[in-house]
């Protein structure tokens, strides 16, 4: 599912100068698997994600996804990978709060160049695979922390993306809240879907099937 070779990315970062944060990182994850990637804040957990969903293209290396290789990869067809292969599911879940569950799941594809014909059912289906099929009307004011963010995990799900890319995803969840959502990572995987979670909490670690560091640029 993903092979990345040799990445690395340096921001510059003004007066502080250049700050390499991945620095020859190198990344091989197997159909199927579920990936917890560990390291301590500010040691690139996002910037890798980012390289790894299509998000960033300013860094250097070889990055293979589902088969698409992804650096030298236009705005276009990163959008279209984006849309078509992968799932995102952040810490801060990214709700739009004035419209219901249902509408945020149908969001992304509302945008889509050609929406399927039955987007709604397809969301509520994505509602009802993350435990929520009777929160469809609810705004995310209404919703707990945990609901909210399965809100935001079925609309991850809403294109049936083969990879799902989670970054902190337990990080603003109580403790017995972020259980339910890890078991519900695990459920997922169970079904077929590829994990890769970054994480600097403990919680991700038992639930994967492997787990590896982030640390000095590299993984290991
Ligand atoms: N766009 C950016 N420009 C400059 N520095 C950045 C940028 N994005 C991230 N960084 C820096 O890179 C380092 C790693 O960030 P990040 O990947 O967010 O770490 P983590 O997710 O592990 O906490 C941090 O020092 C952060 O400040
Ligand atoms: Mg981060």
């Amino acid at each position: 599912m993903i092979d990345a070779k040799g990445v690395c990315r340096v921001f510059d970062d003004g007066e502080r100068g250049r700050l390499t944060v991945l620095d020859g990182a190198t990344l091989q994850v197997a159909d199927g698997e579920f990936v917890a990637v560990v390291g301590r804040s500010g040691s690139g957990k996002s910037t890798l994600l980012h390289v790894l969903g299509g998000l960033d293209t300013g860094y250097r290396g070889e990055v293979t996804v589902a088969g698409v290789r992804l650096d030298g990869l236009s705005d276009a067809a990163l959008s279209r990978f984006r849309n078509e292969t992968v799932g995102f599911v952040f810490q801060s879940f990214h709700l739009v709060s004035g419209v219901s569950a249902l509408e945020n799941v149908m969001l992304p594809a509302r945008f889509a160049a050609s929406p399927p014909a039955d987007l709604e059912a397809r969301a509520r289906a994505a509602l009802e695979r993350v435990g929520l099929p009777s929160h469809a009307a609810r705004s995310p004011g209404q919703l707990s922390g945990g609901e909210r963010q399965r809100v935001a995990i079925a609309r991850a799900l809403f294109a049936s993306p083969r990879l799902l890319l989670c970054d902190e995803p337990t990080g603003n969840l109580d403790a017995a809240t972020a259980d339910d959502i890890v078991a519900l990572f695990k459920q997922l995987n169970a079904s077929g879907l590829t994990i890769v979670a970054v994480t600097h909490e403990d919680r991700l670690r038992a639930a994967a099937s492997r787990v590896l560091t982030l640390s000095g640029g590299r993984l290991s």
